[in-house]
């Protein structure tokens, strides 16, 4: 039995959860500062890392606490080290190292976009080869995963991430931060087709994605003051289709067999509706380890440590991870 203590700061939440094996959650503690955020319409990165120094200490008792544990049940402590916010990171990763350092356990290195796929396949395992589909506030990607821990680059964004481009138009629509959720709501009362919006092609890259121009014509298109409801509608279909489209040219590409879906726009049902149409077994996150959170990231530790095993405690933070590409 391993007992996982997983850490995640990479963007504006703060995440201490313990997880036994890889996949039973004994607390899953997430401490969100979007409120702090939603002033200045996105995250303020300086901002973040000083919320996470304050959150730390207090989210470890949480997580400690709900899982009726202590400090020296633990046996290793995993931590996201990127991709991120420099700062972010850098504040979860010195936290990590303290702890592992004065409780003498290991440290383990995760990547937190192959965490956010784990997190679908925590509970079940996948068929494999399986189709990684990240969509985030912070990542848009395709990803061939032969196993956990074996990953190759299919495609992701030039631009903005798909969850940036949803947060963005929800600014434009006068909906709160960050703007996912709300702007799904509004979609369900507006017309998918009241609006010929797409999304972006990449020349000579087939399977990378490109928001910055789909997120400019919804902009013009508000100029005119349309129904809010049809705005959202048209915009939310015209970024899913791309996504379904270019999902089932790698699917077919790689012999999918199964699909892994991740990242925090994995709550949008429209979006889950779509990727079924695929006709491969859906393994999608349940709602609790879908945003960013630190359950993920103990949960892959545990696979980490058996495979690559202890991170050096000289590990540094890495804002930018890049995925072989194939
Ligand atoms: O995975 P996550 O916490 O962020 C990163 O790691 O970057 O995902 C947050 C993103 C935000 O952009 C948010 O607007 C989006 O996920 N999101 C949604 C929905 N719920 C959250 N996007 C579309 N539909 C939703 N229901
Ligand atoms: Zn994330």
């Amino acid at each position: 039995m391993t007992t996982i203590l997983g850490i995640e700061t990479t963007c504006d939440e703060t995440g201490i959860a313990i997880v036994r094996d890889g996949h039973t959650i004994l607390s899953n503690q997430v401490a969100s500062q979007a409120s702090v955020h939603e002033a200045f319409g996105g995250v303020f990165p300086e901002v973040a890392s000083r919320l996470h120094v304050e959150a730390l200490p207090r989210m470890l008792q949480a997580a400690l606490t709900e899982a009726a544990l202590e400090l020296k049940d633990v046996d290793a402590i995993a931590v996201a080290y990127g991709p991120g916010l420099m700062g972010a990171l850098l504040t979860g990763l010195q936290f990590a190292k303290g702890l592992a350092i004065g409780l003498h356990k290991p440290l383990v290195a995760v990547n937190h976009v192959e965490a956010h796929l784990f997190a679908a396949a925590m509970n079940k395992e996948p068929l494999f080869p399986a189709l990684g589909v990240v969509v985030s506030g912070g990542h848009t990607a395709l990803l061939q995963i032969d196993q956990i821990g074996s990953y190759k680059l299919l495609g992701q964004t030039i631009d903005d991430a798909i969850g940036e481009s949803f947060d963005k138009v929800a600014i434009m629509l006068g909906l709160p931060y960050p703007g996912g959720a709300p702007l799904e709501k509004l979609a369900l009362l507006g017309k998918p087709d009241a609006f010929p919006f797409r999304a972006g092609r990449v020349q000579g890259k087939p399977l990378d994605f490109s928001f910055s121009g789909l997120k400019t014509a919804v902009l013009q298109t508000i100029a005119k003051n349309p129904r809010k409801e049809d705005v959202a509608a048209s915009f939310q279909e015209a970024a899913f289709q791309d996504l379904l489209s270019k999902a089932r040219l790698a699917h077919k590409q790689i012999g999918a067999r199964s699909l892994l879906l991740g990242g925090g726009v994995a709550n949008n049902q429209r979006l889950r509706e779509l990727l079924l149409t695929l006709e491969i077994p859906l393994f999608a996150p349940p709602p609790a380890l879908t945003l960013d959170n630190a359950a993920m990231i103990a949960g892959l530790g545990y696979f980490n440590l058996q495979t690559t095993g202890p991170a050096s405690l000289l590990l540094d933070a890495s804002p930018r991870i890049a995925f072989d590409r194939k």
